[in-house]
């Protein structure tokens, strides 16, 4: 198993504010990020602003202002909101940085001076918000429209410079076929039959009348085409060596995941995996294209107008109930409805009855009986072990959803956990024992013990509501799970506790 842990989120366009889709991607990455800390792996993450091409070009024109003026605004916010959101991010690209523009160039001199790279005219159709190209027969075939985004598309006839993806064709199916995890797992067979299957075409990698990009090593008129600089933001962001072909992140001892919408799996699944083996550079080992977050409207994007800011969400409910909502009331599989109402029901149902009051009730039991020090656990009363038992084998499952990059199933795992807490409560009824024996003292450790799994579990979902559990006791919080002690005999409650407030 690998020591290391490199986690990506696409980098956004900075064309307008990010919405709730934006940050359902980036909660997922960091969610994952903050579990694989806690298990002791050295793990980083990267988001970003995907700054150049056609689209940022004309919205900075409309709004009055240079396009580096408007995007350096843009961001500041991309920035803030993932602040608010607490996404631990390690790398934030920007692809406007000098640091990624001479990279993407000399990126281009290399596959140019391996023969991957030639010159002659472009002629076919592209959808400028998508910065997608279409052929004829796509054109025709879509109405005219893009297929993802349904806005008209343009004819463009222009000298271009291309890409010889088609030679890697073959390579590529195979790759997607035999030695890569998408998931889910049915995306693999729509790029292969929707796109592999008729083969692929070179791809025009510049634009003659596009001024807002990076320019062309030793060209005057070019630049080079937007997906290509975004996608080597991949690399660029963690100072991959072009001529060692390896970075820190990026070699044998990292596990490298990508996340995504589903929408933008052709470039990182196919194109990408090309580039980095005309390159000679190590493949990575995970996509995860995720399926979009839905209104009543369809999907939630800009042009539809029905995005809901997270600013104002956050605001209003904090980032817990946001960053739960994101683990919990989603699929990767499949698009998931998104709703204020829904996310303040999955709050008030998970966090507020079944987490916050759990714990309180766990805590005020001990209170009462025993000054706040957790009773001693006695192995010899084995009615009890049962509910010992399952507390155990929820918490391996989910280390093991969770080491596979499943935040989601592992989350069923600690709802689970507080489920059966909750019933065990009920059913062994604590507040009728009104004197100390072993068996209050070995419920209420063992009811202790669930609290304190369950809420080292939510650590990388719930950080703030982990946290504050963790402020209560006096001992320190676990920044690994092999942190987590053997014997729960003595800790002392220090303060009474109220995790989350209802919302109406
Ligand atoms: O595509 N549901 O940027 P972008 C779920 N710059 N996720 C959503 C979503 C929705 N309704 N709307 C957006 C780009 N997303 C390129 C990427 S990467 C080298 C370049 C999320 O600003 C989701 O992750 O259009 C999606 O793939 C991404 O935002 C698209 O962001
Ligand atoms: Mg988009």
């Amino acid at each position: 198993m690998s020591s290391k842990k490199y986690i990506t989120t696409p980098i956004y366009y900075p064309n307008a504010s990010l919405h709730m889709g934006h940050a359902y991607t980036n909660i997922v990455a960091d969610t994952i990020k903050r579990f694989n800390l806690l298990d002791g792996k050295d793990a980083v993450m990267s988001t970003g602003s995907d700054e150049h091409g056609q689209k940022i070009q004309s919205k900075s024109k409309e709004e009055g202002e240079s396009p580096k003026a408007y995007v350096d605004k843009i961001v500041k916010n991309f920035v803030c909101l993932w602040e608010k959101l607490d996404i631990s991010y390690d790398f934030f690209n920007r692809t406007t940085s000098s640091n990624h523009e001479e990279f993407v160039g000399n990126i281009f001199t290399k596959l140019q001076n391996k023969g991957y790279i030639y010159s002659g005219t472009y002629i076919g159709y592209y959808c400028v918000s998508c910065e997608t190209h279409y052929s004829e027969e796509k054109y025709l075939e879509n109405d005219k429209k893009c297929s993802n985004c349904g806005k008209d598309l343009k004819r463009i006839e222009e000298e271009s410079y291309f890409l010889k993806v088609s030679e890697f064709n073959d390579w590529v199916k195979e790759y997607l076929e035999k030695s890569i995890d998408i998931t889910p797992e049915n995306r693999k067979k729509e790029l292969i039959n929707n796109f592999l299957n008729e083969g692929l075409r070179d791809l025009s990698i510049s634009r003659t009348s596009v001024e807002w990009g990076i320019p062309v090593p030793n060209s005057k008129e070019s630049t080079i085409y937007v997906w290509f600089d975004a996608l080597l933001n991949y690399l660029s962001g963690i100072q991959y060596d072009i001529e060692k072909k390896t970075a820190k992140y990026w070699d044998s001892d990292t596990n490298i995941v990508h996340i995504l919408g589903k929408e933008i799996t052709r470039f990182h699944c196919v194109y990408f995996p090309i580039i980095l083996k005309m390159l000679g550079a190590r493949l990575p080992d995970k996509f995860i294209a995720h399926g979009w977050l839905i209104t009543e409207k369809g999907k939630m994007s800009k042009s539809l107008g029905n995005i809901i800011d997270p600013i104002s969400v956050i605001q209003e409910y904090g980032s817990d109930p946001l960053r739960f909502y994101f683990s919990n009331n989603i699929r990767f599989n499949e698009d998931s409805k998104f709703s204020i109402d829904l996310l303040k029901e999955s709050y008030n149902t998970n966090l507020v009855n079944l987490y916050g009051n759990t714990v309180s009730r766990t805590f005020k039991m001990i209170q009462n009986l025993y000054d706040g020090k957790v009773p001693k656990y006695y192995e010899s009363l084995v009615i009890h072990s049962e509910f010992k038992k399952d507390i155990d084998e929820l918490f391996s499952s989910y280390l093991e959803n969770f080491r596979n990059d499943d935040s989601i199933e592992a989350t069923k795992k600690i709802i689970e956990l507080l489920r059966k807490t909750s019933k065990y409560i009920d059913e062994s009824k604590p507040w009728t024992f009104k004197e100390k024996s072993n068996e209050i003292s070995t419920i209420l450790n063992l009811c202790f013990q669930a609290t304190y799994l369950a809420s080292t579990m939510l650590m990388p979902i719930t950080t703030r509501g982990s946290q504050k559990y963790f402020n209560a006791l006096d001992v320190k919080t676990p920044s690994l799970f092999s942190d987590i002690p053997l014997s729960f005999d003595n800790i002392q409650i220090i303060d009474k506790i109220n995790l989350y407030d209802r919302k109406k």
